[in-house]
C-alpha cells in the first residue's frame, strides 16, 4: 500500500473511532456533549491518533498470527486526540490566545459559549482517562502505563507547563532560545511523543524501543511546532484553517521571532533529519513512519 492509501486508512479508522467512542451529541446535556463533538469531529490532520495506530502496528502487525493477544491501539489512540483537542478548545479562548477559527471552523466558544468551549475541554481531558481506563482493564500493566505516559505527557510539567510558559513569553523582549525550546518541548512536542509511546506500549515494544520512540518524538515536536510558527508567519487564513499572523499580532514568543525565517527553516529541518534519524532504529526502518515525518515538512496547514 502507498504511503497515501496508508495515511487515509489510519485516518479513517481514527474518524470511526472519536464517532464510536465520543459520547453521542444526544446525550444529556446535550449542549456538552454537542461542543465536544463540533470540536473532535471538525477535521484535523489526526496526526497524533495516526502516530499511535502506525506504531502499534509496526511491532505488532495484524497478520502476524498474534492479533488477538494484541490489545487494539485505537481507543489510545482516540484518548489522545481528545486531550490535543481539548488543548486547542482551551489555547483558543480569549483568556489564552484568542482565536475565532479553529480547523477552518468558527472556535468552540464562538459556536457555543465561553463557560461550555470551557466545559467540553474539560470533558475531553477526563474522557480521555475514562477511555483508557474502560478499554485497558484487562491488560493491567498497560493501562497503568499507558495512563502515566498521558497523565505526563498533559499535565503541569509537559503539556500545561508549556502553555503556562507560552502565555508568560508573550511580549518578552528578553526571551532566551532556552526558554522558547522548553515552550516547544513540553507545548507540543510532549504530546507528539506520547503518541508514538502509546502506540509502542500497545504493541508491546521494549524498553531500548521506547526510549528511541521519545527520541523520536522530542524531535519531531520540535519540527512540527517551529513548522506552525512558520505557517502562522507565511501561510493564509483560509489555507491554515486559523487565524494567520496571530503570533505577531500577539507578540508571541516564536522561532520566527526569535531566529528569523531563514533559521527557523534551518532548525525545523535539522529536527527533522534528527526525528527520521530515530524513526530508522524501529523494526523495518519503519517506512510509513519516515514517509510521515517526511510528508511534514511540506505541510500546508
Ligand atoms: C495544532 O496542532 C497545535 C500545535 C501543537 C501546533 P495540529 O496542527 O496537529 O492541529 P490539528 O489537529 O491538525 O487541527
Ligand atoms: C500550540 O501552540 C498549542 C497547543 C499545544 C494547544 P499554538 O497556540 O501556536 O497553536 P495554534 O497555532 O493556535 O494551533
Ligand atoms: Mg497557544
Ligand atoms: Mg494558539
Ligand atoms: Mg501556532
Amino acid at each position: 500500500m502507498d504511503f497515501s492509501a496508508q495515511f487515509e486508512h489510519y485516518r479513517q479508522r481514527v474518524e470511526r473511532g472519536l464517532d464510536d467512542l465520543a459520547p453521542p451529541a444526544a446525550t444529556r446535556p446535550t449542549r456538552l456533549h454537542s461542543a465536544m463533538r463540533y470540536s473532535l469531529q471538525a477535521g484535523g490532520k489526526r496526526l497524533r491518533p495516526v502516530l499511535t495506530l502506525a506504531v502499534a502496528d509496526l511491532f505488532a502487525p495484524a497478520d502476524s498470527g498474534s492479533e488477538s493477544k494484541i490489545p487494539d491501539a485505537l481507543p489510545a489512540a482516540i484518548a489522545l486526540e481528545c486531550i490535543h483537542t481539548y488543548s486547542l478548545i482551551h489555547d483558543d479562548l480569549p483568556c489564552m490566545d484568542n482565536d475565532d477559527l479553529r480547523r477552518g471552523r468558527p472556535t468552540a466558544h464562538r459556536q457555543f459559549d465561553e463557560a461550555t468551549a470551557l466545559l467540553a475541554g474539560d470533558a475531553l481531558l477526563t474522557l480521555a482517562f475514562q477511555l483508557v481506563a474502560r478499554h485497558y482493564a484487562g491488560t493491567p500493566a498497560l493501562c497503568a502505563a499507558l495512563t502515566r505516559t498521558l497523565a505526563d505527557a498533559a499535565g503541569s510539567e509537559q503539556l500545561i507547563g508549556g502553555q503556562m510558559a507560552d502565555l508568560l513569553a508573550e511580549k518578552k523582549a528578553d526571551a532566551t532560545a532556552a526558554e522558547l525550546e522548553y515552550i516547544h518541548l513540553n507545548k507540543t512536542a510532549a504530546m507528539l511523543g506520547a503518541a508514538l509511546v502509546a502506540g509502542g506500549l500497545c504493541g508491546g515494544a521494549g524498553e531500548a524501543h521506547l526510549a528511541t520512540l521519545r527520541d523520536a518524538g522530542r524531535h519531531l515536536g520540535l519540527a512540527f511546532q517551529i513548522t506552525d510558527d512558520i505557517l502562522d508567519a507565511t501561510a493564509d487564513t483560509a489555507t491554515l484553517g486559523k487565524t494567520a499572523g496571530k503570533d505577531a499580532k500577539a507578540d508571541k514568543t516564536t522561532y520566527v521571532k526569535l531566529h528569523g525565517l531563514a533559521d527557523s527553516r534551518h532548525y525545523a529541518q535539522a529536527h527533522t533529519a534528527a526525528a527520521l534519524a530515530a524513526l530508522r532504529l524501529l523494526p523495518g526502518e519503519a517506512p510509513f513512519l519516515t514517509a510521515l515525518v517526511e510528508s511534514l515538512t511540506e505541510r500546508k496547514n
